[in-house]
């Protein structure tokens, strides 16, 4: 039996079973996220007023094909774009079109590829210009939330311990947690197990986060309430009071010792950083 088919096997949280990897497998999930992150720098140095999301999607798309990789999100459940463009109170899953970035903006770029097979997902979002004070302290609040999780987690932790350290950072300040959406297992799969809420719900007391395990951590904030909308596209969505949002999202491994960052960019915002 290998090691991680062992560990599977005495997975405390039995019913949500996920893969486990080891150092073969680290090595190809490196080589997705890195190829991710710097795919995340590339567009980082075209996000300014003016260029259309349409444009970045278009420059993430050439980006990728002529590394010889995939962009995970085209054709992802009928998606119809290479990466997601989520402008002020879109909370996730906006699609890029004409629309024109302007100055004061928020904008997430959220940036997920397969590399031979294996997936790297990550999200920043960008302030546009000048903006907001109020655009400013809700983009903080996201960034500074993702990492609360990833310090809050620690090997055979909870999910819940993530989630309650992110609703208890954001809600003391006055922001909403959304709770439709959530981080999750990723692997050779998009989306797999285990689900990582950001909210701490009852039912993920004991759904625990052991060595080898692959996965996001992606909190979306808002400057108002929690709840969302989708729109007719049946993708864009939301926040329901017309609140700005902004997001931010890792992908992490679990070792032994903690929490890896494996999406890590060179040009990007690093722990820490003041907006
Ligand atoms: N990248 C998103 C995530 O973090 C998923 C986008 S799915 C898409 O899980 F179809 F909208 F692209
Ligand atoms: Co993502
Ligand atoms: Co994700």
């Amino acid at each position: 039996m290998k090691l991680s088919q062992l560990r599977k096997a005495v997975l405390p949280n039995a019913r949500r079973e996920y893969p486990l990897y080891g150092p073969e497998e680290l090595q190809k999930l490196r080589r997705a996220t890195r190829f991710n992150a710097r795919l995340m720098d590339e567009l980082r140095t075209h996000v300014a007023p003016g260029i259309r999301t349409s444009e970045l999607d278009e420059i993430a798309f050439v980006f990728t094909r002529d590394h010889g990789h995939t962009p995970a999100c085209l054709g992802y459940k009928g998606y119809p774009k290479s990466i997601c463009t989520s402008i002020n109170d879109v909370v996730c899953h906006g699609i890029p079109d004409e629309t024109e970035l302007q100055d004061g903006d928020i904008v997430n770029l959220d940036v997920t590829t397969i590399v031979d097979g294996w997936y790297g997902d990550q999200s920043e979002t960008f302030l546009v210009g000048e903006v907001s004070e109020e655009a400013r302290a809700v983009t903080q609040v996201a960034f500074d939330a993702l990492y609360v999780g990833i310090r809050a987690i620690e090997p055979n932790g909870t999910v819940y311990d993530i989630a309650s350290a992110i609703t208890r950072y954001a809600e003391e300040r006055g922001f909403g947690v959304v709770r439709n959406y959530q981080g999750h297992g990723i692997g050779q799969a998009f989306h797999q197990e285990p689900g990582v809420p950001h909210y701490p719900h009852e039912s993920t007391r004991r759904n625990v986060i052991v060595p080898g395990c692959s996965f996001t951590i992606e909190p979306m904030i808002n400057a108002g309430r929690p709840e969302t909308v989708i729109e007719r596209d049946g993708w864009t969505v939301r926040t329901k009071d017309r609140s700005l949002s902004a997001q931010f999202e890792h992908q992490i491994y679990m070792t032994e010792a903690g929490p890896e960052i494996l999406t890590m960019t060179e040009n990007g915002p690093q722990e820490g950083h003041q907006f």
